[in-house]
């Protein structure tokens, strides 16, 4: 059913579709419509060529001015890398100690040892070095390897416990419980008698027979008094800091399975103008000595 076509003087031609009597003008795109339409298309289709575009199997078209975003960071780095590389040298000859008191040095070893850093350290030792459980606090004096500034820099570049690197610092604390060195009930009184070293036992009944205990089994590592011994990584027991938590289960874990808290050598993935960097950083944020 067709109704008559409603067409007026000067209107373009109509496709010749109508639906119920409506229909549609044949009119052309506009001019700069199309010459941009075709302009798109040239210049993608020469973007294509020019630049790494289509996939392939394993990679994809690398464009014919060889340019690529890994390239671009690739000479980026570089460029800072040549811009740094006078200070680095510097800061690889002048001895470790003498690091802090060049000021030029020191400025900028802090600067680029925050940024290794925030990319290798944070995610363990915590994005304002506060650590966590099992991972040390590197903002406090209470190290276990020693806070100067050279005892820091053999701690980053060989890391502790790992089997990469055999300066590697190695702690050897025995499994006392798991491995039967001691009794359930000689545990439970040296628990007792660590806890008594910074604060109130569970029950100090148990004193004396932990004190026993105590000189026999752990002052060879943590010292009489229990102040720790950094040759060993023996952290100090008497001051309330705890690595892996001071509350009667926690220690009696410790001393049951033993932590072997490992960290990686960093000398195989860091240079030495790094690892100076990041070593004067940890120095610097308040422990060191
Ligand atoms: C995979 C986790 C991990 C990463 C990453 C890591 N550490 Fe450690 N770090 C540890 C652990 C665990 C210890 C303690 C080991 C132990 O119990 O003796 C430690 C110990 C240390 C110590 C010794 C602290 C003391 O009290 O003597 C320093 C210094 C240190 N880390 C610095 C760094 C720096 C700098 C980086 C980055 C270049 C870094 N760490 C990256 C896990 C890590
Ligand atoms: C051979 C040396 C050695 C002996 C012996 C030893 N320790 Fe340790 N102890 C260590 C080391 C090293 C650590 C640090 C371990 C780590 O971080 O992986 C440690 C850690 C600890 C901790 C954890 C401290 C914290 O901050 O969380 C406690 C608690 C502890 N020892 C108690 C004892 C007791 C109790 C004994 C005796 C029954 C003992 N240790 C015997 C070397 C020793």
């Amino acid at each position: 059913m067709s109704k008559k076509s409603q067409k007026f003087e000067g209107d373009p031609n109509t496709t010749g579709h109508s639906w119920d009597g409506i229909e549609e003008f044949d009119n052309p795109m506009p001019r700069w419509w199309l010459w941009s339409l075709y302009a798109c298309i040239i210049w993608g289709i020469a973007y294509t060529i020019a630049y790494p575009a289509w996939p392939m199997i394993n990679s994809a078209t690398a464009g014919i001015l060889g340019w690529s975003s890994r390239g671009a960071v690739t000479e980026e780095i570089a460029a800072v890398d040549e811009g740094n590389a006078a200070i680095n040298t510097r800061l690889v000859e002048v001895p470790l100690d003498a690091i802090p008191a060049n000021a030029d040095l020191d400025t900028y070893a802090v600067s680029a040892g925050g940024a290794v850093f925030r990319t290798w350290c944070a995610q363990c030792h915590g994005s304002g070095a506060a650590g966590a459980k099992g991972y040390p606090n590197l903002l406090d004096d209470d190290w276990l390897w020693g806070g100067d500034i050279e005892a820091i820099y053999t701690t980053i570049a060989h890391g502790i416990r790992n089997e990469d690197d055999e300066d590697a610092r190695y702690s050897e604390m025995p499994a006392f419980g798991r491995d039967e060195i001691l009794e359930p009930e000689q545990l439970d009184q040296v628990v007792n008698y660590v806890m008594s070293l910074s604060g109130t036992p569970r029950d100090a009944g148990k004193l004396a027979a932990g004190a026993e205990v105590f000189a026999d089994n752990c002052a060879a590592c943590h010292g009489d008094d229990g102040t720790g011994d950094r040759e060993q990584g023996a952290p100090n027991l008497a001051d309330a800091i705890w690595l892996y938590g001071g509350d009667y289960d926690s220690l009696l874990d410790t001393v049951t399975y033993s932590r072997y808290g490992v960290m990686p050598a960093w000398n195989t993935r860091l240079t030495e103008a790094q690892i100076r960097a990041v070593a004067v950083y940890v120095h610097q944020l308040g422990g060191g000595e």
